[in-house]
């Protein structure tokens, strides 16, 4: 049984539309934890080894890596997260060499040592629509995030990043990202009379 999602759900036709089948009948845990975060999600910081074992720990490849990390062809990361990559990469008041020095001065104007404010576009010019841009801009040495431009740090996921690039709707990411959407909702499922299956999403009953 599916029923089919929108991303983001009231974004869809501002957006261009991301959409996916979503299987019904998830069995879902009731407790959250904090605590449980550092273990399982993947932070800005991870070189591509990190975010490579960080997705297959959930049974996700490194297609899946570099197909998901399409996602942030919406939205924007924060001052704060970037800080350490513009003012402090090795711990030597250094700027990450990967980013593009043009770039990287930009941000730096908007962005001052230590600071929160202000959030940038994930992919500049462009994060409100899902389109190709996001890796037009990891090509370029533009990408925002160090896990973004670490997807040039392998033979696969770069040579996806290149082929995505050429074309302005992504020769096939549309397509990629409902297939890895659909895989990553089935990360961690529950079975038998564990957790329950929620009436809404995002909330226990
Ligand atoms: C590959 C590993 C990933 C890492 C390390 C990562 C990390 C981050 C970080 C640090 C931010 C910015 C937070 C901030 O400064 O406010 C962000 C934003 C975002 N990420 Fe990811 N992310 C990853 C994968 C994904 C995936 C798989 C999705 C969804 C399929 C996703 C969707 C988003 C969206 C939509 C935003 C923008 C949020 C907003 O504008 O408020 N990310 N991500
Ligand atoms: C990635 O980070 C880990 C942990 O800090 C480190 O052991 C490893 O050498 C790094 N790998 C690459 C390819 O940079
Ligand atoms: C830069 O990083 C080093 C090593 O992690 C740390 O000792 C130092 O305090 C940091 N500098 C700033 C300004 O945060």
């Amino acid at each position: 049984m599916y029923v089919l999602f929108f991303f983001p759900l009231s974004l869809y036709f501002q957006t261009g539309g991301l959409f996916w089948k979503v299987e019904t009948g998830r069995r879902d845990g009731r407790i959250s934890l904090s605590k449980e975060i550092d273990a399982n999600l993947p932070f800005s910081n991870f070189n591509i080894t990190q975010l490579k074992q960080n997705f297959a720990s959930k049974g996700l490849t490194k297609k899946d890596l570099v197909v998901l990390s399409g996602a942030h062809t919406i939205g924007s990361a924060s001052c704060f997260t970037i800080n350490t990559r513009l003012y402090n990469f090795t711990g030597r008041s250094d700027t990450d060499p990967a980013l593009d020095p043009t770039f990287a001065s930009e941000l730096k104007k908007k962005c001052k040592p230590g600071g929160i404010l202000p959030v940038f576009e994930l992919d500049q010019g462009s994060s409100t629509i899902s389109d190709a841009q996001f890796y037009k801009a990891v090509r370029q040495n533009r990408g925002l995030l160090i896990s973004d431009a670490a997807l040039l740090d392998d033979h696969a996921t770069r040579a996806y990043v290149k082929r995505q690039s050429k074309s302005a709707a992504g020769a096939t990411f549309g397509r990629d990202f409902g297939k890895s959407m659909e895989k990553m909702g089935r990360i961690g499922v529950l079975t038998g009379s564990e957790g329950e299956i929620r009436q809404r999403c995002a909330f226990v009953n």
